[in-house]
């Protein structure tokens, strides 16, 4: 017998009120597991997010012989017991974080094997700066059917790496084969995301030795050995956001507790530019609430300190609600609009074109992606049982926000997706008086 489909039914068009915790960072919480394979002795983990990217991290990493204990929200992790270097895809699926794996494990064995990546299919995203750092330390990579085989003959050395573009997987994959290689390490043009900062924060807890300046540099002295550390995933600056664009889009007004408003940078300030109001509560409380009839703006995503290309879909929404036309150009994916068609079934009106729009021409200036788009707003959304299925983890979220300010019902499928990156989803937003049920799709269709 086949598992039945989960979906959510909201039934929308209140203002949204209350408040919520924005849960431990994805894009944190699976980095901090790989770093803790470093180390000889077991990390500890606080305020872990119980969410589908983790489920698939830990899965991958008891699969290669590493302890790991869940007590409460504490996750441990034990790298001592680790005996294979032959990382397979667990069944809860794959994510992106085998290609960090690699040369993670590197340190610790002559040959490692991952398979191929999984994750959000939203470009082409391909791997070939992290192959490339591994070869530049004095590994070698195969890229097979499978996956990827990186292998090294000695220590790994230290090196100068300058990244064509500030991924944040490179980095992070850099950081984790520069800490233990011999020698110095510099990377430059580096990602510098609060994730990744963060990371840094806990590779020096566990004895690295690195150097952050100005310029995306980053220094890295190589050390002998890590001891494992106590970590607290910092809080999800994506979720914050789409919390704030859903009480400015739903009229309401929410309460995010957990988060740091200076890693939300310029959300903030797109955010009061298109009306949006907030207000610092407490050092890690913020309320977030429509201040003015909200108006259009011109968004370009880019790495950080710029618009987060994971805050583009929640604004997007919002920006239906502006009274004008508004643009947003994406140009750190070439393939992250696709939940806009469905948008304009519930009432949006939204275009996309080739074109940069909007700023400077970007990397994919030439090339047929689809990556800006045109929203007339406002239009109310209206929904009458419209079934929406998600392509995309943070689209997910999107379509949520766009159905709760919906008049109607919305079925929403494809929620597996959305609860790969987001945890207790249902719970969280039925107490903010939304009126959200996961649902088994067979029975309300
Ligand atoms: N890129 C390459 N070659 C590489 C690596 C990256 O061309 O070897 C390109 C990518 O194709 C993309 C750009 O560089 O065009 C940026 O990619 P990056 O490496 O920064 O992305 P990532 O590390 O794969 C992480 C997050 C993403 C987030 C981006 C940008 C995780 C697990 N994922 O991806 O989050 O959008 O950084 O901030 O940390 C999400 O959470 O839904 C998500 C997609």
């Amino acid at each position: 017998m086949s598992t039945p489909e989960l979906a959510y039914r909201i039934h929308g068009g209140d203002p949204v009120v209350g408040q919520i915790t924005a849960l431990g960072a994805k894009n944190f919480a699976t980095k901090a597991m790989v770093a803790a394979l470093l180390a000889e002795t077991p990390t500890e983990l606080s305020n872990f997010p119980p969410i589908g990217d983790v489920a698939i991290t830990r899965d991958m990493l008891s699969a290669i012989g590493a302890t790991v204990q869940v007590r409460g929200d504490v996750l441990a992790i034990d790298p001592a017991s680790i005996h294979s270097s032959n990382v397979p895809t667990p069944d809860s699926g794959s994510n992106r974080i085998p290609i960090l794996l690699l040369g993670a494990l590197l340190h610790r064995f002559d040959e490692v094997s991952v398979p191929v990546l999984g994750g959000c299919k939203i470009g082409e995203r391909p791997v070939d700066f992290h192959l490339d750092a591994i070869e530049r330390f004095g590994g070698t990579v195969t890229t097979t059917e499978e996956g990827y085989v990186a292998r090294r003959r000695t220590r790994l050395k230290g090196t100068q790496i300058k990244l064509p573009y500030p991924s944040v997987g490179a980095t992070e994959t850099c950081l984790f084969l520069g800490v233990l290689a011999e020698g110095r390490t510099v990377i430059a043009n580096a990602a510098i995301e609060p994730e990744i900062i963060e990371l840094i924060t806990m590779l020096r807890a566990m004895g690295a030795v690195i150097f952050t300046s100005a310029g995306r540099e980053i220094k890295i002295e190589g050390v002998e050995r890590l001891q494992g550390t106590r970590m607290p995933i910092l809080g999800d600056r994506i979720e914050a956001a789409s919390w704030a664009c859903l009480a400015g889009a739903s009229d309401g007004d929410i309460t995010v507790r957990g988060i740091n408003p200076n890693n939300l940078g310029n959300f903030l300030a797109y955010f009061q530019q298109v009306g949006g109001g907030f207000e610092l509560l407490e050092p890690d409380v913020v309320r977030f609430f429509r201040r003015a009839r909200l108006s259009p703006a011109v968004v370009e995503t880019d790495v950080y300190p710029g618009f987060s290309t994971d805050w583009q879909q929640p604004f997007a929404i919002l920006l239906t609600q502006a009274n004008g036309i508004s643009i947003i150009h994406e140009t750190v994916y070439e393939n992250r609009f696709g939940y806009l068609r469905a948008l304009n079934q519930l009432g949006a009106n939204t275009q996309l074109t080739t074109h940069c729009l909007g700023g400077l021409p970007c990397r994919y200036s030439d090339a047929n992606h689809e990556h800006s788009a045109i929203i007339v707003g406002a239009t109310p959304l209206r929904a009458d049982g419209h079934v929406i299925t998600i392509p995309d983890l943070r689209a997910g979220l999107a379509y949520v926000i766009a159905a709760a300010i919906a008049r109607g019902t919305s079925i929403i499928r494809g929620v597996h997706l959305l609860e790969r990156g987001y945890g207790d989803v249902v719970p969280r937003l039925s107490r903010m008086n939304l009126k959200i049920e996961r649902v088994n799709l067979g029975e309300v269709l």
